[in-house]
Parts: structure tokens; C-alpha cells; sequence
């Protein structure tokens, strides 16, 4: 379904760029926005904490434009050193968080209850969760995979009500596709995209389901965006390295079909 009120793009900038050089790349995508028919998609610019306050300045007066934090506290404030709190976010300036990266599982050692517990605390502050999730290689190779993803899904936003769930992207990042230059075969993609929407269609609705937004994630750049976004259930990506050139960013918005 081409539902252009769904299509979103978000750019994980992860741990790269220095103040100078975020502030130089988001008025580059600002200026190819201004001169080129990028037509009416949603776009998160997703840069370190530090940068938050800055590069949201940056972007007030381009509606379509959000910036977004990579991660959020599962608590609400107190004694957490080193942690964020999604309402420091918010009032930072940010509309979005990502929350559960395959990142932040791995090195961090996140759980589905925690992520479930960051998701409620980004709804609450009014933010938008870009919630991630994804198989990887070995339950991949097991075709333990939408069993995996399932459970992920399951255990970390199906406690939301039909008001909640509504507010949150989902994106399917396997593993296996993340800054390798593997990216997952339209057929791999698109039986994992209409699966999490049956998901959600069986546990809210079918009108609820088809009001989501789900991204594809994983080693999308802008030759191969196109075939990934002319998909039925893919509604734009979250694209990590290729985010960091403007060129090929603006590309990549710009493969989104009509
Ligand atoms: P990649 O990263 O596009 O560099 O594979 C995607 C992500 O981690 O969100």
C-alpha cells in the first residue's frame, strides 16, 4: 500500500561527527531540500545527544524535519549516571528516539522488558519511539526468524493501548544487514513487513495496522533504496552509514515512489 502519510525517513548518524561537521551536513540536507522536489515524507535526523539542542535550532521552521536521540533512559529521572531521560530529550528539542537498536542490545545488553520501559517513557514525554528490532544471522540461518521477531515485538510494545501503539515506527533491522553491505532480498523484506503487520492487525485491528509505519533498516543506500521502498509494506528506512553524506540521504528520500 503506497500511503504516503506513513513514509518516514530516519538517518542514524550512531557515534560519528563533531559539532562542526553535524551542523555542516544538516545545512547541506537543508539546501537540497530547498532546491529539489523531495514532496511531502517525514524525516528524522538522528545525531548524538550532545548535538540535540543545536541541530534542533537548525531544522524549527522545516516542519517535515525532526531530530531524534539514539536512546532514552527506561527511568524517569534520579540517580543514573551517564543516562538520558526522554523528557531531557524532548525538551531539547528532539521529536523522536530510537529505542532498542540491535546496538544498544548487543553492547548493552538490553532486554525486551527494558525497551518496553523506554518506549513507555518516550510515549509519555511525547516523543516518538522508532522502535527496532530484528532476527540475527544464526536465528536467521535456523528460520527462527519471525518467531524472533515476534517475540521482540510481543514483549516490548503489545502492552501499548490502540491510542499508544498508534504513535510508534516500527523498523525490522536483521542483524545481519547492519553496516555489513548485506541488505536483506525484497522477498526476505517483504514477508517480514507483512508479518509484523498481521501481527498488529491481529492483536489491534486491521485500520490500526495499516496506520503504521514500518521502516527497513540494514545496509539501504541510495542504489539500492528504490526496490526496498517500492515494496507494499515498507514505508521508508532507517538508514545508518549512507545517512552520513547529504548526497546520497536526499537520494535515498527521494526514492520513496509516488
Ligand atoms: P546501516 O545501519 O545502514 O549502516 O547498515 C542501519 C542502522 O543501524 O540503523
Amino acid at each position: 500500500m503506497n500511503n504516503l502519510s506513513r513514509k518516514l525517513i530516519a538517518g542514524n548518524w550512531k557515534m560519528n561527527l563533531v559539532r562542526q561537521d553535524a551542523q555542516a551536513l544538516v545545512a547541506e540536507i537543508i539546501g537540497m531540500f530547498e532546491d529539489e522536489e523531495t514532496r511531502d515524507i517525514k524525516i528524522a535526523i538522528i545525531p548524538s545527544f550532545v548535538h540535540i539542542g543545536l541541530l534542533s535550532q537548525q531544522v524549527a521552521g522545516f516542519t517535515r524535519i525532526g531530530i531524534g536521540a539514539q536512546d532514552c533512559s527506561e527511568f524517569e529521572s534520579g540517580a543514573f549516571t551517564g543516562e538520558v531521560s526522554a523528557a531531557m530529550i524532548k525538551s531539547a528539542g528532539a521529536s523522536y528516539v530510537l529505542v532498542g537498536h540491535s546496538e544498544r542490545r548487543l553492547y548493552h545488553n538490553e532486554t525486551n522488558q527494558q525497551i518496553s520501559f523506554k518506549i513507555d517513557q518516550a510515549i509519555k514525554n511525547d516523543l516518538t519511539p522508532i522502535f527496532c528490532f530484528g532476527e540475527s544471522l544464526e536465528q536467521r540461518n535456523s528460520s527462527s526468524h519471525l518467531e524472533t521477531v515476534e517475540n521482540q515485538i510481543t514483549e516490548s510494545v503489545f502492552h501499548l493501548s490502540t491510542s499508544d501503539i498508534v504513535k510508534c515506527k516500527f523498523a525490522y533491522e536483521p542483524v545481519w544487514a547492519i553496516g555489513t553491505g548485506v541488505t536483506a532480498k525484497p522477498d526476505q523484506v517483504q514477508e517480514m513487513h507483512t508479518f509484523i503487520r498481521s501481527l498488529i492487525a491481529n492483536k489491534y485491528s486491521s485500520s490500526i495496522a495499516e496506520q503504521i509505519t514500518i521502516l527497513y533498516g540494514g545496509s539501504c543506500n541510495d542504489q539500492n533504496a528504490k526496490e526496498l521502498f517500492s515494496l507494499d509494506d515498507v514505508d521508508g528506512g532507517l538508514i545508518g552509514g549512507a545517512s552520513l553524506k547529504s548526497r546520497s540521504f536526499v537520494n535515498i528520500i527521494k526514492s520513496i515512489p509516488n
